[in-house]
């Protein structure tokens, strides 16, 4: 092997004249007027390298014609400026070839299975089951490379704010994110189980009681759920915790990461502190936990223009205590099919339907405008900011459900018509959830976020009377419309922890059971603290521009949660059984 001179990235008019080695996969093979062109690939970029047979070696035009797609040469030959008219102004390397007169196949490939190219038309299972081919597409190398930088940002960033990186264990027992666990059996001690963390969470907060006060990584976590474009069943955190901060300065550690991330991975500078938005507001106006703020529609309330309407399905909500929601979507054209559709997307989220209007030069159509008395068409217009052509959309019922129904119809229409300011980026921190959420399942209050979140100062003393209404010092960080990050203030004294507890019905014994070293070091000098996840995946998906995190993982399980090239999860042999002292039910 001759010492590579180049990469398949760098070559540049500058080079003109030069001699080169290049090494590279051939990504390209044209014959073309007695002349061989082919496309040489590497990480770095692509370069078009040209066998002349009229100049070059009977052996070397032999060997390039039997190069196939994914071979790998060396080639040794002088860089040549292309003449004017010739460069390829989208290539890095477009201005120069490489005339070739030194070639070498270094390995050869089978036919692959798709064309490695950013084009690709093959289908994501097969890209999945060969992935290592799928990896050389340019766009793959650019994304990996982009995850990298943005972890080194991340290590730089916290370290330089004292921040200290600290591995925890991936055999764990159960950790309090409420998915379910993937469990390892103990061969040692047979009918005992460890669990993959879903989150360091634990071991976080006893690091603060360790005297760590700042603490980090970048960490598996593992979640057996049901998973979707933006989930995976391992995913990567960056897990922070700090003790003696409040909410404000964590946001200002992390409002700077932020900046640093965009800033030194996509040249962007953000406006610093990240805008806000309580819960409460968030539902107000864009009926979800994590808008996309990007979409120009909010939501209206008309509870007062049909408190005493006589159209009795609104009135009657109004009168047990509901709400009467309402969305301007403007002028855009919804067919009759479209608006059954969102009568069914309102219903499976519990509205009973959905009502609509479209404002006309004559007062309103559509099928519940004949209940609408004239006053109250014109506060409806006031109340949304209607006007001629705009088509509203309402539903009463509950405010939970108005506003969820509603704010699954404004993202579905929104990015369906197109509404999306995709030249933006929208970051702001949500904050003020609720503690507590009441479950109809399991007949009890379970904790939003984790039970270790502090509950607000002022809300403390409902959490007897009123569970429901205690907020917690939870926040979220949202991106473009994805949770991109969630964390609290935690509680670190065990008479406000066992409170919570019992707030969620979780009893002494079971709390002892599965938090009970956390428990127990709360009573030995634990620090106020704080701190939060980001998922990683999730950020470098919206960074690199896509919109699944299958993208951004080298190797990705798909969403049934298997990894089609390893084959995994698979059976195992007997004598595996027999010695973690499992048998499988037939
Ligand atoms: P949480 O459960 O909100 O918090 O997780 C933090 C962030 O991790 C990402 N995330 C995921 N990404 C990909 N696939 C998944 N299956 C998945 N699940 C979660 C999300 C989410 O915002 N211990 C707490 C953090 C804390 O309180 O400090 C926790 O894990 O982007
Ligand atoms: P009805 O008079 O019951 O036929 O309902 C007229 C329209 O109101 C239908 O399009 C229903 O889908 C819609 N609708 C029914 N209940 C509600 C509700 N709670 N909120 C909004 N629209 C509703």
């Amino acid at each position: 092997m001759k010492k590579r001179t180049h990469t398949c990235g760098e070559l540049t008019a500058a080079n003109n004249g030069k001699r080169v080695v290049l090494h590279g996969w051939v990504a390209s093979r044209r014959d073309l007027g007695g002349l061989i062109f082919l496309g040489l690939r590497d990480r770095y970029g692509i370069t078009q390298v040209v066998i002349n047979p009229k100049e070059a070696n009977p052996e070397v035009v032999k060997a390039a014609e039997a190069v196939r797609y994914e071979f790998i040469l060396e080639v040794g030959g002088v860089v040549n400026k292309r003449p004017a008219g010739q460069a390829n102004p989208k290539m890095a390397t477009g201005e120069i070839e490489v005339m070739v007169d030194v070639l070498r196949v270094m390995s050869q490939s089978r036919t692959p299975p798709f064309l490695v190219e950013d084009e690709v038309d093959a289908s994501e299972e097969l890209r999945l089951k060969y992935r290592y081919l799928d990896l050389r597409r340019p766009r793959m190398q650019r994304i990996l490379a982009l995850r990298h930088k943005a972890a080194q940002v991340v290590r730089s960033y916290l370290s330089g704010q004292g921040f200290l990186e600290i591995e925890t264990p991936m055999l764990t027992r159960s950790s309090p994110e409420g998915a379910r666990d993937y469990l390892v059996p103990s061969r040692i001690r047979p009918g005992h189980f460890y669990a993959l963390p879903q989150s360091p969470q634990i071991f976080k907060q006893l690091l603060m009681v360790a005297g760590f006060d700042r603490y980090f990584q970048i960490v598996k976590c593992f979640r057996d759920e049901d998973l979707r474009a933006d989930r995976q069943p391992e995913f990567t955190q960056v897990d922070i915790e700090a003790s003696f901060i409040d909410r404000e300065k964590l946001f200002e550690i992390m409002d700077g990461l932020f900046a640093a991330l965009f800033r030194d991975v996509l040249g962007i500078k953000l406006k610093l502190p990240l805008e806000r938005i309580s819960f409460e507001n968030a539902m107000s106006m864009y009926g979800s936990d994590k808008p996309d703020r990007r979409i120009p529609w909010t939501l209206c309330d008309l509870t007062d223009v049909f408190r005493r309407s006589e159209f009795g399905v609104f009135a009657k909500a109004v009168g047990q205590g509901g709400v009467v929601k309402g969305l301007n979507v403007g002028p855009i054209e919804v067919s009759r099919k479209e608006l059954d559709g969102l009568d069914g997307m309102a219903k499976s989220v519990g509205a009973k339907g959905l009502a609509w209007v479209r404002v006309t030069a004559e007062g309103l159509s559509g099928p519940i405008s004949k209940h609408i008395k004239d006053e109250e068409r014109k506060a409806l217009l006031g109340a949304c900011a209607a006007g001629e052509g705009d088509l509203v959309l309402m539903v009463a019922d509950r405010r939970d459900i108005a506003e969820e129904s509603l704010g699954g119809i404004r993202l579905h229409l929104g990015r369906k018509s197109g509404l999306v300011d995709e030249s933006k980026w929208d970051l702001f921190w949500m904050t003020d959830f609720p503690l507590l959420e009441w479950s109809g399942e399991e007949h009890r209050h379970m904790a939003v976020h984790h039970p270790f979140t502090a509950p607000h100062a002022q809300d403390v003393d409902l959490l007897e009377s009123e569970p429901g209404r205690v907020r917690s010092q939870a926040y979220d960080i949202i991106v473009n419309g994805f949770e991109i990050g969630g964390g609290s203030i935690r509680i670190h004294q065990r008479p406000l922890q066992e409170r919570v507890f019992r707030a969620i019905g979780i009893g002494e014994a079971e709390a002892k059971e599965k938090f009970g070293f956390l428990l127990e070091a709360l009573d030995y000098g634990a620090p106020p603290h704080g701190g939060i996840a980001l998922g990683f995946d999730r950020l470098i998906m919206l960074l690199a521009g896509g919109n699944s995190i299958r993208d951004v993982i080298a190797f990705p399980k798909t969403t049934s949660a298997t990894d089609l090239m390893a084959e995994a999860p698979s059976a195992v042999s007997k004598a595996q059984l027999k010695e973690l002292g499992l048998t499988l039910k037939k």
